[in-house]
């Protein structure tokens, strides 16, 4: 029997929260690269919090997801077949494929990646759209200094986990703020910040408190919400806070309104929504300290794998939820 390719396709826009039934998987022929394309067998597939933006129809900083056509998404995989003269396959390479286990691509379009650098999936990690958005959020916008007390939420996961440990680079005091006793512990005992706070817990707001004796110098934003209820109180005059995402809005009926402006006057606060595509000049230099830090044998870095193209859809539900630590991938090749 020839090989097929299997695919995940949005079938429906969700309402509200993310389910099952919004995606279904499909089998169809292995595609045919053309001239100057490539034929790329997927190892390891991205399932991103941006994505679940694109399941609604609406306007955002990317175009929504095509019904009936495979969910968009950056997967990391081996070369082929190839009818250009850049690639030849068993290369690896980083390219927006989709979520599906096999892909043809402009070859000029898939990025070659060294696999004896570092674990492939790095490169949907530190190594690639992950890192630059913390290393842009953090050193460009939120431009922490010596002694300085960096907060970051979402601190469990990809972007959290890696802003903790620049920050530390950077001399600062970092707290993370978490949902969690484990995730607490893994914040601190793991990743090395210097206390972490769980924002599910009923004393999140003391605790904070206890956390930032000297107030927030940098605020890195990935939830918004009640989270930022409780931090702009806490923020000292000049403070800075990139804004990331707000992950706890992305499944909620109704907005969340920031209820009193006037500390942003008083203390005056930045606050700046980046995304991390606005700067691609910056990637270097995001890729290259992460690559230090990669090759110091200095950075944690900590994935959540699931098995198999089938269950995508369930990872995706479950990071929007918590369930990752770290980075949650797909993996399509045992
Ligand atoms: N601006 C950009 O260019 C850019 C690029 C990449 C990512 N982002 C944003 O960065 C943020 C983190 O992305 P990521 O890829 O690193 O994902 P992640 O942090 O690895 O996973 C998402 C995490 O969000 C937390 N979360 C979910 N619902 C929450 C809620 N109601 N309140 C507080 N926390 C909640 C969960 O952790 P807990 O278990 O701790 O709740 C979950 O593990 C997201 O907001 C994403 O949209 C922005």
């Amino acid at each position: 029997m020839p090989e097929k390719n299997r695919q995940i396709l949005l079938r429906r826009r969700p309402k509200g929260w993310v389910t099952q039934d919004c995606f279904e998987l499909v089998e169809t022929d292995l595609p045919k690269p053309g001239p100057g394309e490539a034929l790329v067998r997927v190892h390891v597939m991205s399932v991103d919090p941006y994505m679940r933006g694109m399941m609604d129809d609406a306007k955002s900083y990317a175009e929504p997801a095509k019904l009936n056509a495979v969910m968009p998404g950056e997967v990391v995989g081996e070369v082929t077949e190839s009818n250009d003269p850049s690639l030849r396959p068993g290369q690896f390479v980083l390219g927006d494929l989709g979520w599906q286990t096999h892909g043809v691509a402009r070859a000029r379009d898939l990025i070659p990646i060294d696999p004896a650098k570092a674990p492939i999936s790095m490169w949907l990690g530190p190594l690639g759209m992950i890192g630059a958005t913390a290393w842009i959020g953090l050193m460009h916008i939120g431009q922490p200094k010596k002694g300085e007390t960096v907060v970051v939420s979402a601190a469990a996961g990809a972007v959290g986990s890696l802003v903790g440990q620049l920050a530390r680079e950077a001399g600062c005091r970092t707290v993370g703020i978490a949902g969690g006793p484990d995730k607490s512990r893994f914040v601190t005992d793991v990743l090395g910040f210097d206390a972490a706070v769980d924002y599910k817990s009923d004393r999140f707001v003391d605790q904070l408190a206890a956390a930032t004796p000297d107030g927030i110098d940098v605020y890195f934003e990935n939830v918004g919400g009640a989270v930022f209820d409780a931090v702009l109180p806490r923020l000292n005059r000049f403070a800075r806070v990139p804004v990331c995402g707000l992950i706890s809005r992305y499944n909620a009926p109704e907005p969340h309104p920031i209820r009193d402006a006037r500390p942003f006057l008083v203390n005056r606060i930045r606050y700046e929504g980046f995304i991390c595509t606005d700067r691609m000049d910056l990637w270097p230099k995001a890729h290259a300290a992460f690559g230090m830090m990669i090759a110091a044998g200095r950075l944690v870095w900590r994935e959540t794998v699931a098995q198999g193209i089938e269950n995508a859809p369930a990872a995706f539900i479950s990071m929007l939820k918590g369930g990752n630590t770290g980075k949650q991938l797909v993996k399509l090749v045992p």
